[in-house]
């Protein structure tokens, strides 16, 4: 098998059956925040769109970057579909010309058949509300004599699964860097945002080596980010300035956490770089010196930020101008979202602020209405401050997600008193009919917390309360707290209350 990264989460995989082309991502997205780091601009991307079979594991836009996928990719690929409960990548992709699709089912080995033979494959699907826009997925493909698992982003919560279907995994790529807009935009002190970016930072690497541990492949590539920040009133998020509160660690800061806790088989790979693997054996060549890009990252950075400078400006020109009411259009997009989600609309539990510009208008989720504020109302416990631009585009595009639009672009500024809301993210990006049906459901529906694990003199529901990881090998207890590395979230353990997201009772007992 011969892997090729195409930069961010892309890869392309070759075996004797055919070439698969993974999440190929070229264009800035998000507003024009991100761009792939490394730049992977100078790849042939006709030959590698010349491709058999093409896997987009979700539509987060640095995953599915439509613009590349319409100009440089072959429509007659055969399309390895994940098992999502709404077809909005179906959809996309056909929009693209894409017309070939072979369906998988969650978790189950399919052999699929190309020009050269058959290979075999799996493509994990998480489907919870918080995975991705309604959907997140890792890849395994094995040619008979060598296994990649491609996780990208995704969180499975059940490797065992992996484990039957393929047995050993011989590489594994995936995500161990920031993708996320906290706590940078939160209005907060300085230093406590630091410390929270610490934390959240050595969270992100932690969890990947959890994972590391349990997929226990010979070769790991760090992969799907971080991405670089190109704009100047952007540039700062970028990890290239001794921040130690920066969420967005680099290839070379992982890797040397692996080598610091003894694990030898990380792998560095930049865009252009070709592993061989057979088995247990990997022969790694890169397009050029890595150092290029990390021995001076500020300055790589620099030279990318003025190659990129007319693309963002282009980028920008074609945003909506701030002009225009904006409370009759948020009215009539919400307000029929907000009348069939009782569920999230009661766990957002609040009216929060959108402040645009010169006008505020609020979002009255008990009372399910979007409304003008009212005198003597005060500061609203959630809010955001956003650009009318930003907001009228997203309206003028009829975007169905403001999370793979608005907050994933870090343009905008946020404040909350208590903890993070989940339903509130969630409302964001279920602006369709079927998105909000589908994530009111999900949210009804009854979690298992039958079965018990014991952490630390603890016993405590296996399944976390959040989106089911097992406890069992996520869970860190210190002192009175539970933390579950999937996503960071923490529990009280004397009263089971969740510290970080309204609702989510967690059971536990000390022993
Ligand atoms: S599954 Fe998300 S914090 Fe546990």
């Amino acid at each position: 098998m011969q892997i090729t990264s195409v930069g961010h989460a892309g890869f392309h995989i070759r075996t004797a059956a055919g070439s698969i082309l993974c999440d190929p991502w070229v264009n800035p997205a998000y507003f024009a925040s991100w761009v792939p780091f490394p730049d992977n601009t100078e790849l042939d991307w006709d030959e590698l769109g010349d491709c058999d079979f093409l896997y987009v594991s979700h539509l987060h836009r640095d995953h599915f970057d439509a613009k590349h996928l319409a100009e440089h990719v072959n429509k007659d690929a055969l399309v390895l579909l994940p098992d999502y409960p709404v077809p909005d990548l179906r959809r996309e992709l056909e929009k693209l010309g894409f017309h070939r699709f072979f369906e998988t089912e969650d978790s189950v080995k399919h052999t699929v058949t190309g020009p050269g033979g058959d290979v075999d494959i799996m493509i994990v699907a998480l489907r919870a509300p918080a995975d991705g826009p309604i959907g997140d997925s890792g890849l395994l493909v094995s040619d008979g004599e060598t296994t990649c698992f491609n996780m990208n982003d995704a969180r499975p919560v059940d490797m065992d699964v992996i484990h039957e279907a393929f047995g050993h995994i011989d590489v594994h790529l995936l995500q161990y860097s920031g993708a996320i807009w906290y706590p940078m935009v939160y209005d907060i002190p300085a230093r406590t945002k630091t410390n929270f970016g610490k934390q959240k930072r050595q969270r992100g690497m932690d969890r990947a080596r959890s994972y590391i541990e349990q997929v226990g492949a010979t070769w790991v590539v760090p992969s799907a980010g971080p991405p670089v920040f190109l704009d100047d009133e952007l540039r700062d998020l970028n990890d290239d300035h001794g921040d130690e509160g920066n969420i967005f660690p680099d290839q070379m800061v992982f890797l040397e956490q692996m080598r610091i806790h003894g694990n030898a088989g990380g792998v560095l790979m930049i865009p252009g770089s070709v592993a061989d693997v057979r088995g247990a054996e990997l022969a790694l060549t890169h397009p050029f010196d890595p150092g290029v890009i990390y021995d001076d990252k500020a300055a790589y950075i620099a030279r990318m930020a003025e190659r990129f400078a007319p693309v963002l400006a282009a980028e920008k020109a074609t945003w909506a101008g701030p002009e225009g009411s904006l409370l009759e259009p948020l009215r009539e997009l919400f307000e029929p979202i907000m009348k069939q989600s009782d569920l999230i609309c009661d766990g957002i539990g609040y009216p929060v602020g959108l402040v645009m510009g010169e006008r505020t208008v609020v979002l009255d989720f008990p009372q399910r209405v979007v409304r003008e504020p009212v005198e003597g109302e005060g500061r609203y416990r959630y809010g955001f401050r956003i650009a009318p631009e930003l907001v009228h585009t997203v309206l003028r595009d009829r975007e169905p997600d403001w999370v793979n639009t608005i907050f994933l672009s870090t343009r905008f500024q946020a404040w909350r008193i208590g903890g993070y809301n989940e339903f509130l993210y969630t409302f964001f990006k279920c602006l369709t009919d079927e998105r909000i049906a589908y994530a009111d459901g999900w949210f009804s529906e009854a979690h298992d917390d039958s079965a018990s694990t014991e952490l630390a003199g603890w016993e405590i529901q296996r399944r976390c309360p959040h989106l089911k990881a097992d406890l069992s090998k996520f869970g860190v207890v210190e002192g009175e707290t539970l933390t579950c590395n999937l996503h960071g979230w923490q529990w009280d353990l004397e009263s089971g209350r969740c510290k970080t997201s309204k609702g989510h009772e967690l059971r536990s007992r000390r022993l």
